[in-house]
């Protein structure tokens, strides 16, 4: 099979990290036989706005709807662009267009990473947040009433409905299924919530029949937070709201170590639409150009691209490959300054790509 890849880099690292991120991605595809046919659109930046006007071409759905996957860097650049106007002239329409309603981000705490949380090391943190990506807290229903006097009332309604909720459960109990702990926590705050987030808790509790072989439990999202700082180590599947899973999916990486190394997939799983696939940071200004960006996010992007097109032999394949390069050190291994090297973006790629050839 050939696979039809749309790469966007977009902005600032962004086109750093993904020709890096390309390299690995190829690198694992010759490896495993699988052929991969990729074009690269300069849309979705803050150079296609100051040649147009608008983020992205009217037709971009039509030109993105083909594609098996999209393979993202990172868009944002504010001196030119807003960032609400950036991020939701892209990003976030491509989201929703295609329905991408699961967001799925790994946290795992890698070898040679430190975590900012005292006496944590690998094997510690080893947990996936999914995140409901198209309702919940994240709706336009509200608005403003009495504007300008001293009764001015603003209200915005979180929507839940059924077909969405219970797809993205179901989603997250598959998910736990396949994983050794088979453990899920619903991240909930019925308590304080008290009509949507019951809703939330029922139908974890009806989707938790259909499958008996996965321990389920619920914390409030305070106490959640909590521990995942306390004791990230009793983490296997966490599903959450829009809102919940937005902060955790945040909160989890960097309990992980650095952002840098953080991937995110927002799919849609009835493969009706392509899914997009991103690292979580931005496009960093502050480094930008330098060639000192890590490009470990994005690779361990193509790593579960390449799960989602039917592929987990090679997705784990280059996602060892990642850990031994970053298992080696600084000393060994030419990793970016923020994992404590003297690396650049290109060595730290092609050492990973090379590692891809070898093991
Ligand atoms: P950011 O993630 O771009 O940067 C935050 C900090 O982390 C910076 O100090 C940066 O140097 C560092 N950093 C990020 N990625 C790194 C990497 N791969 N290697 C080494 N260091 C890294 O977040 P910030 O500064 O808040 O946003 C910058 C722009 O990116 C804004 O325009 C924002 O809207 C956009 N953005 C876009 C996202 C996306 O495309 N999904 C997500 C987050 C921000
Ligand atoms: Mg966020």
């Amino acid at each position: 099979t050939t696979y039809r890849i749309a790469v966007i880099p977009g902005d600032g690292i962004g086109k750093e990290v993904v020709p890096a991120g390309l390299e690995a991605l190829h690198a694992t595809a010759d490896r495993f036989g699988i052929t991969l046919d990729c074009d690269e659109f300069g849309f979705a930046s803050a150079d296609y706005w100051q040649r147009h006007g608008t983020m992205m071409p009217a037709d971009w759905e039509q030109t993105l709807r083909g594609y098996d996957a999209i393979f993202f860097g990172a868009v944002g650049w504010p001196d030119v662009v807003p960032d609400h106007v950036s991020l939701w002239g892209s990003l976030l329409q491509m989201r929703r267009t295609f329905d991408q309603y699961v967001n799925l981000r790994p946290c795992r705490l890698m070898p040679g990473v430190r975590s900012p949380l005292a006496g944590r090391g690998p094997g510690d943190i080893d947990f996936v947040v999914v995140r409901e990506n198209t309702e919940g807290e994240y709706s336009s229903v509200g608005g403003r009433v009495f504007e300008g006097t001293d009764r001015e009332t603003v209200l915005q309604e979180t929507v839940m409905t059924r077909i969405g909720v219970d797809r993205v459960l179901r989603y997250a109990f598959e998910h736990a299924e396949r994983r050794p702990a088979r453990h899920l926590t619903s991240a909930t705050k019925s308590n304080g919530i008290s009509i949507s987030m019951p809703y939330w808790d029922e139908r974890v509790a009806a989707m938790g029949q259909r499958f008996p072989g996965v321990h389920v439990d619920k914390l409030h999202i305070d106490a959640l937070a909590a521990q995942f700082v306390l004791h990230p180590d009793r983490f296997d599947v966490v599903v959450a709201s829009n809102l919940f899973g937005d902060i955790l999916s945040d909160l989890g990486p960097a309990c992980a170590g650095t952002l840098g190394i953080a991937p995110s997939a927002n799919i849609n799983p009835e493969r009706e639409h392509p899914s997009l696939f991103e690292p979580v940071h931005g496009s960093a200004p502050d480094i930008a150009g330098q060639g000192i960006a890590n490009p470990v996010g994005q690779i361990w992007c193509a790593s579960m691209m390449l799960d989602h097109l039917g592929h987990p032999d090679a997705g784990a394949h280059l996602l060892g490959a990642i850990e031994d390069v970053l298992a080696a050190g600084p000393g060994e291994a030419p990793l970016t300054p923020d994992l404590h090297g003297k690396g650049t973006t290109v060595e730290l790629g092609r050492a990973i790509a090379d590692r891809v050839r070898e093991r």
